[in-house]
């Protein structure tokens, strides 16, 4: 997919302050400081349409991006950094649920992790959660250059294992410092648009 146009549309936390639009939408989870945004903007050819932060769980509202007129990409809050409460059920927070599910454009969920580590409670959270709503969603295992190559498919394998994945094209590696995975992810994007 070649992107030219870009544009950032709107910040938001509350539900009224979604974009009036029924464009499409893909939206961006994972857990704080993971490469979220830096994901965005290579996907969107940008260099930093997305903040790119260095303190993690800066990012506590809801970006909203018009890709092409196409589609919107959504860049939710990270999850599993903020201090929230014991008592609460989820620790993801009320902006990235009340999205969830009250936003009937959105179409396909990529939920980022690092392809290091193994998934955290958080993420098995959101995980199953996913399932449980039926949402369209791929796993992106982000920051592959931190790993030799040749551990890349070995990484995969064990991830979808924790993960219980037996479905193809729903887990791809990722890196934006080895230009590696745009393509797969778009493609992925793409057909579930049309
Ligand atoms: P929050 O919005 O704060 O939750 O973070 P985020 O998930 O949006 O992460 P962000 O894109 O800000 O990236 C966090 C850090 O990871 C930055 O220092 C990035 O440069 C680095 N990073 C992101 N993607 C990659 C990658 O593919 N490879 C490597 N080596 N570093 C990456
Ligand atoms: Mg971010």
């Amino acid at each position: 997919m070649i992107v030219n146009n870009v544009r950032f549309v709107i910040t938001a936390v509350k539900q009224e302050q979604y974009p009036k639009s029924d464009l499409m939408e893909v939206a961006f989870v994972g857990r704080s400081n993971l490469g979220k945004s830096t994901l965005l903007n290579y996907m969107a050819n940008r260099k930093s349409i997305a903040r790119i932060s260095s303190t993690p769980g800066k990012t506590r509202e809801i970006n909203f991006y018009n890709i092409e007129e196409k589609l919107h990409f959504v860049d939710l809050p990270g999850y599993g950094y903020a201090k929230v409460s014991k008592e609460k059920k989820s620790t993801w927070s009320e902006v990235i649920e009340t999205y969830l599910t009250t936003r009937e454009q959105l179409k396909l969920l990529v939920m980022i992790i690092d392809i290091r580590h193994d998934p955290t409670n958080d993420d098995m959270l959101m995980f199953d959660w996913i399932l449980a709503k039926g949402f369209n969603y791929v796993i992106v295992a982000t920051k592959a250059d931190k790993i030799k190559r040749s551990q890349i498919n070995i990484r995969l394998n064990e991830l979808k294992k924790d993960f219980n994945i037996e479905k193809e094209n729903v887990l791809i590696p990722f890196s934006s410092v080895l230009k590696l995975g745009r393509d797969e992810l778009w493609e992925i994007i793409m057909n579930q648009i049309i």
